[in-house]
């Protein structure tokens, strides 16, 4: 038989074989029968100096398809198998490594703080109330004793969504719902988005969160309230933390105070977010109006409470150092994951 005709025979042989091939240690078996420095390939071309010099050329060519063909199939194949060199070692899974941990997402910052907040507000009796984000005027103003000629009232400030209806602009809302709803005495906080019409800037948005805290009871005083917010600020923000009432205005309260809290990013040294102060306003605060508990059928002989509201958007800035509130909506997930 001539080289040409072994080569042949060699080849559909080599294939068939192969096609059985089921195992990296199957496929180095046939690799070294075919392909190895003492396999079928090598000793064909060992025979390449018997062929006439004449039929050198085809011959040649042929054992290259040959060598080439048998290649480019062990190849293939062990890119599915894997090498015998490689299963040689073990397992290709390595048992021992630690899992890979599914990307899961998680709750956006925002939640977590509101979490938290009631959290705390919860361990000095406090429980949590909702109200709705579509209001009425009556929940809005009227009843906090706001009347139609006050400044906040305006629909340029507002978004009204017909003459009585209206996205509200604060959580005092539900002060009013669950005084309606309840008898006191009540402790109650209530967070929630609040919309107010603002040109959005590194400090401003046109949709923000507030917390809301109403408690009213027998012989509930001033006292309190600034007992109250300042073991809050303590508890959410670090020991260090101190709280500063301000003589203010507000139309539900009296007196009324605006709530400064001292500031974390330079703690109290002053700094441009602070503007040189050291205090951050935070939110207002006061003794609730009498007006406003006996509109809810409230005995205000009986009862005192006070109340207060503060943005929780800018109390999570000042906690982790985020310089534009417009991060916190924008929902990038670089930003995200760090919380
Ligand atoms: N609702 C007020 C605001 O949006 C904040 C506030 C002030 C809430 C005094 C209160 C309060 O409960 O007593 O600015």
């Amino acid at each position: 038989m001539s080289l040409l005709d072994d080569i042949k025979a060699m080849a559909a042989q080599a294939r068939k074989e192969l096609q059985g091939v089921v195992s990296p240690e199957a496929l180095e078996g046939w690799r070294i029968k075919y392909l190895g420095t003492r396999g079928a390939v090598k000793a064909a071309m060992g025979r390449l100096k018997e062929v006439p010099a004449a039929d050198k050329k085809v011959v040649g060519k042929a054992l290259n398809e040959f060598k080439d063909g048998l290649q480019s199939a062990f190849q293939q194949l062990a890119a599915t198998l894997g090498t015998g060199a490689r299963a040689a070692k073990g397992p290709k899974v390595d048992v021992t490594l630690p899992g890979r941990r599914p990307k899961a997402g998680h709750l956006h910052v925002i939640t977590q703080t509101i979490n938290e907040m009631c959290d705390i507000f919860g361990r000095m009796g406090f429980t949590v109330a909702y109200g709705p984000e579509v209001e009425d005027e009556r929940h809005n103003f009227v009843a906090l004793n706001i009347p139609p000629s006050h400044p906040a009232r305006d629909p340029l400030d507002n978004f009204y969504i017909d003459e009585a209806t209206m996205l509200r602009s604060q959580t005092s809302t539900i002060q009013i719902r669950v005084m309606e709803s309840q008898k006191p005495p009540v402790r109650i906080v209530a967070p929630g988005r609040v919309y107010r019409p603002d040109t959005v800037d590194a400090s401003h948005s046109f949709m923000f969160h507030h917390m809301e805290g109403l408690y009213v009871d027998e012989g509930v005083s001033m006292a309190d309230l600034k007992t109250c917010v300042d073991q809050f600020f303590k508890a959410y923000f670090g020991p260090d933390a101190s709280s500063r009432f301000r003589p203010s205005f507000f139309p539900f309260t009296e007196p009324s105070a605006e709530i400064d809290l001292s500031c974390r990013i330079c703690h109290a040294k002053g700094c441009p977010a602070c503007k040189y102060t050291g205090w951050m306003e935070l939110g207002g605060a006061g003794m609730v109006d009498p007006s406003v508990l006996e509109a809810v059928g409230y005995d205000s002989e009986k009862y005192t409470g006070f109340a207060f509201g503060f943005g929780i958007d800018r109390g999570v800035m000042q906690k982790y150092g985020i310089p534009d509130i417009r991060l916190l909506f924008e929902n990038d997930v670089r930003f995200l994951h760090q919380f």
